[in-house]
């Protein structure tokens, strides 16, 4: 059995991670925003659940033009979520329900509200200030065009134009301007927030953009069009580490440097890497001596198909071991549609076009996408290493993919000119009571409207409710706790065509049926199972835990 007490520094490798999106968990004083209080009050929701850590996204000062990944200063926490005292009071809450704490660190960029950003406005062209930042004269006769083709993830150029004429970087919205890596300063300031939630007691962090703050600044800076690759395929295209501003190798320096400080803690503070690179290269941020873990993209991407899931999982644990890290699995998170309504989606549908249809495009039908979501949740907690969870999928949450486009909150939304719906559907606030004005997220109403099935839903429709998936979460996790041990699996032989057979231990197998047929139920003891068992059979969307 896994050693979870509080001292182990290997808490980490095969723990259970709620990921708390702060604004939508719980609104304690009434404006409509999730804050600091609300969570406090409702920690023991995840002591009852029985995960070993909760991630809060960030919760730092910021206008909200990022959903909070625009931090105006990484030092302090928003006035409507809170206080500093109330940070501390949440983490000693936490601790006293021997619950770690995680919190996001945003090093990519800042919010364009951030005193250094103003400071380099008004500093001007050429000036230090600047220098902390990625500011170059534009191009063409009167640098009226951007410095580079580069573009934003969010969409268009990446690029924004200042009244003196300069031109800063934003990768992603025009309020996060990018940092600049190889300013000495960016580095050391980095360096003071990670000891000073550390001092505070938080146990680990998850870095945003991993794969971003290095980046090719020499002159003349690059076209990825000229290097024969634009979007999203240059990163597979291009030589791994050679792309101007994606997973360059330069950034595992800073990694080590970092190592530094959460060495310095007892227990080591931890770090997950959020990091979207292929499979093996992902590993690199993993290492012991950078972030120790790295989010497992490929994974969710994965879809339900058995034989690309066995592949998958065979694949992340090999590359996991080659660097001594364990392996991560997660299916939901703050940025993708919800894995009760996305595993539903026919392979290669485009889930833009679904969303802007508002999820009739092909329908999801909403008992089969819990069915599936269900089988897929008992698959991955049956997996070696640690699951990463989503704030509303122990209740089975979907996709709120209606929301009426009056109401989109997310810069994607705007930044594409109306053409990408954005990720509001999955931040929607959760529902904690089966009525009232925001189902018992807070005394008002709630940032996004919250759709009246979520009722049925509510923590309170299911807690105590047999076969309710929030009891199927809670019985996962006590038994994943009791029967967790050793980091390999072993796939079964002779397993059915779209069945997933693997043991754990002499004491635990997992047996999941993706094939669209009822299959027969190997042997064993029931200790668990994602859907009822009927006649010594195993229904399609169905995943059993056996003895
Ligand atoms: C990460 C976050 C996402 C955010 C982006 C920019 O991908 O998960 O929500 O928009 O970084 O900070």
């Amino acid at each position: 059995m896994t050693d979870h007490s509080s001292r182990n520094p290997d808490w980490w490798r095969q723990a259970v991670i709620y990921q708390v999106y702060p604004r939508s968990f719980a609104d304690a004083d009434g404006d409509g925003l999730g804050d600091l209080k609300g969570l406090t009050d409702r920690l023991n929701h995840l002591a009852a659940l029985g995960v070993d850590a909760l991630w809060l996204s960030p919760f730092y000062p910021s206008e909200l033009a990022d959903g909070g990944y625009d931090v105006a200063d990484h030092r302090d926490v928003d006035p409507r979520l809170g206080t500093l005292d109330d940070f501390d009071a949440m983490a000693a809450e936490a601790h006293r329900l021997g619950l770690k704490v995680i919190v996001d660190i945003v090093p990519n960029h800042t919010s364009h509200r951030h005193p250094w950003f103003r400071e380099a406005l008004s500093a001007g062209p050429g000036s230090p200030a600047r220098d902390r930042y990625v500011f170059r004269p534009g191009r063409g006769t009167d640098g009226e065009l951007p410095p580079t083709d580069w573009q934003s993830v969010f969409g268009g150029s990446a690029w924004r134009r200042v009244p003196d004429g300069d031109w800063y970087l934003h990768l992603f919205a025009p309020e996060q301007p990018d940092l600049n890596w190889d300013n000495e300063q960016v580095r050391a300031d980095l360096r003071t927030t990670l000891r000073f939630w550390s001092d505070r007691g938080v146990d680990g962090f998850r870095i945003d953009v991993a794969h971003g703050l290095a980046k090719d600044l020499t002159e003349p800076l690059r076209d990825v069009g000229d290097l024969g690759a634009t979007g999203e395929e240059a990163l597979e295209r291009l030589a791994p580490g050679t792309h101007p501003y994606w997973d360059r190798d330069e950034v595992h320096e800073i990694y080590r440097d970092w190592r530094k400080v959460f060495d310095a803690y007892s227990p080591p503070r931890t770090a997950v890497a959020e990091a979207w690179v292929p499979d093996a290269r992902r590993a690199l941020y993993a290492r012991p001596d950078e972030l120790g873990q790295a989010f497992n993209f490929e994974y969710l991407q994965t879809g339900w198909d058995a034989d690309r899931l066995r592949e998958v999982i065979t694949a992340s644990l090999a590359t996991a071991h080659t660097v001594g890290a364990s392996a991560t699995w997660v299916l939901s998170n703050h940025d993708v549609v919800r894995h009760a309504s996305r595993l539903m989606l026919a392979p290669g549908t485009d889930e833009n076009a679904w969303l802007l249809s508002g999820g009739h495009a092909p329908e999801v039908d909403a008992p089969a996408g819990l069915r599936r979501a269900r089988a897929a949740t008992l698959l991955m907690l049956a997996l070696p290493g640690s699951a990463y969870l989503y704030q509303g999928e122990e209740l089975g949450l979907p996709e709120v993919a209606d929301l009426p486009v009056s109401v989109l909150q997310d810069p994607v939304w705007e930044q594409t000119g109306h053409v990408r719906k954005g990720r509001d559907g999955c931040r929607v606030p959760l529902p904690w009571t089966r009525t009232g004005p925001s189902y018992g997220f807070g005394p008002g109403a709630a940032w996004l409207p919250q759709p009246p099935y979520f009722s049925a839903y509510a923590v309170q429709a299911q807690a105590a409710t047999e076969g309710s998936t929030l009891e199927l979460y809670r019985t996962a996790l006590r038994l994943r706790r009791k029967l967790q041990e050793g980091e390999t699996l072993t796939w079964v032989p002779g397993a059915p065509a779209g069945v997933l057979h693997f043991t754990r231990t002499d004491a635990w197998r997992c047996v999941a049926n993706l094939s669209g047929e009822p299959v027969p139920l190997p042997p064993g003891e029931v200790l668990l199972s994602s859907g009822p068992l009927r006649d010594g059979r195993l229904d399609p969307d169905t995943t059993v835990w056996l003895g």
